[in-house]
């Protein structure tokens, strides 16, 4: 068993190799602490600040042994951590956070909204399906149009389509890959907040400021933060997610995204138990960020202040804006980022700048 607070020497895991990853690392390694990564792609952004770079399969037996037997402590940058490589590591006794219950509730959309329901943090309306016939009735129960998803593994907007008359639904059903699916009413929202949150191994919860996010084509474009909001609005996104984090036993940084809808209501849209892209600002507008909170939390460290101390601008770079790289460099108000990717792919997410602000 693995004693808390991890000393700085100690070494935590990563599981997966990506920007998330490599920015937890970096973090990471500003603790003193050493990284050990876990990741099929050799010469992956995050095994390269690592001080050692696995490369396996996500569930290789011999692969998560070699991890476990490195690390302290293990953690991941994404949700969908085959259930098998959890098992796996719990059998060879590795301290994994965020939990499993956390991963599985938030690897499907069902279990996740009737998890969120259970724990007073609403969300729309929904119905699973696995079938072009209930597909059918459970728009046909919603009422049309209605949004279709895959239950699992869908992310960037990718696995979701609307269905604009129930007569359409089983069609769909069909073209997302004929796998189970959860129906969901329409959130008449006026703007797409999200918040991000901490706990820590002895329940401690910290709470980042509100983040107001646009997309483009489901893939984040720009968050700006603090967000406008009123005392009222931002007290109820604390709460929720203090349900939430607490109703998990969570450890660890979750990204929790939400629908404004008119009148100051929120909905949880969905929640991902990680460092979230909608919380890059914090890199550069809090006193401690998003990813060194995730590494105190997991480390059994206390964590740190959430309080804004500037006003962010956050920019995705997606492709080739990223060869822009220079003129952003010029920018006294810009901090850049960039994730150490080899090839730069249409609407790949390839870094992100933060414009600086007093607030
Ligand atoms: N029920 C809904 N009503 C209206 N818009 C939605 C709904 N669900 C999702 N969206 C829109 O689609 C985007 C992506 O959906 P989301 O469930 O967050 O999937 P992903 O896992 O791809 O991020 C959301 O940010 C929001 O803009
Ligand atoms: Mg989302």
């Amino acid at each position: 068993m693995t004693a808390f607070p991890l000393p700085p020497g100690s070494t935590i895991g990563i599981i997966g190799g990506g920007q998330l990853g490599r920015m937890l690392a970096l973090a990471a390694a500003r603790l003193g602490f050493d990284v050990v990564t876990l990741e099929p792609e050799p010469d992956s952004p995050a095994g390269r600040v690592a001080s050692r770079a696995i490369v396996g399969d996500y569930d290789d037996p011999q692969a998560l042994q070699a991890l476990s037997e490195a690390c302290d402590v293990i953690t991941y940058e994404f949700e969908n951590v085959p259930a098998a490589a959890v098992t796996t590591l719990a059998r060879l006794g590795a301290s994994v956070a965020p939990g499993a219950r956390a991963l599985a509730v938030a690897q499907d959309r069902v279990d996740e909204k009737t998890f969120l329901n259970a724990h007073g943090a609403p969300t729309v309306a929904f119905a699973g399906a696995d079938s072009p016939k209930s597909a059918a009735e459970a728009v046909a129960a919603l009422g049309a149009p209605a949004l279709m998803k895959t239950r699992r593994e869908g992310y960037d907007g990718k696995g979701q389509r609307w269905v604009e008359h129930a007569a359409d639904a089983a069609g769909v059903f069909e073209a997302l890959g004929s796998v189970p699916v959860i129906l969901e009413a329409p959130a008449d929202f006026t703007r797409e907040l999200s918040v991000i949150a901490a706990r820590g191994r002895d329940g401690e919860t910290a709470v980042y400021p509100l983040a107001e996010n646009h997309h483009e084509n489901g893939v984040l474009r720009r968050t700006l933060a603090p967000a406008r909001a009123s005392k009222a609005l931002a007290e109820k996104a604390e709460a929720i997610a203090v349900r939430i984090l607490g109703g998990l036993d969570y450890v660890g940084v979750m990204g929790i995204e939400l629908f404004e809808l008119r009148g100051g209501r929120l909905l949880v849209n969905e929640i991902a138990p990680r460092v979230h892209n909608s919380g890059h600002w914090t890199q550069d507008g809090c006193g401690v960020d998003q990813f060194e909170q995730h590494i105190r939390a997991v480390a059994g460290w206390p964590l740190g202040p959430t309080v804004a101390v500037a006003r962010v601008e956050m920019l995705n770079l997606l492709g080739d804006e990223a060869e822009a790289w220079a003129r952003h460099a010029h920018e006294p108000e810009t901090r850049l980022h960039l994730y150490g990717k080899r090839e730069i792919k249409a609407g790949r997410k390839m870094g992100h700048v933060n414009r600086v602000r007093p607030l």
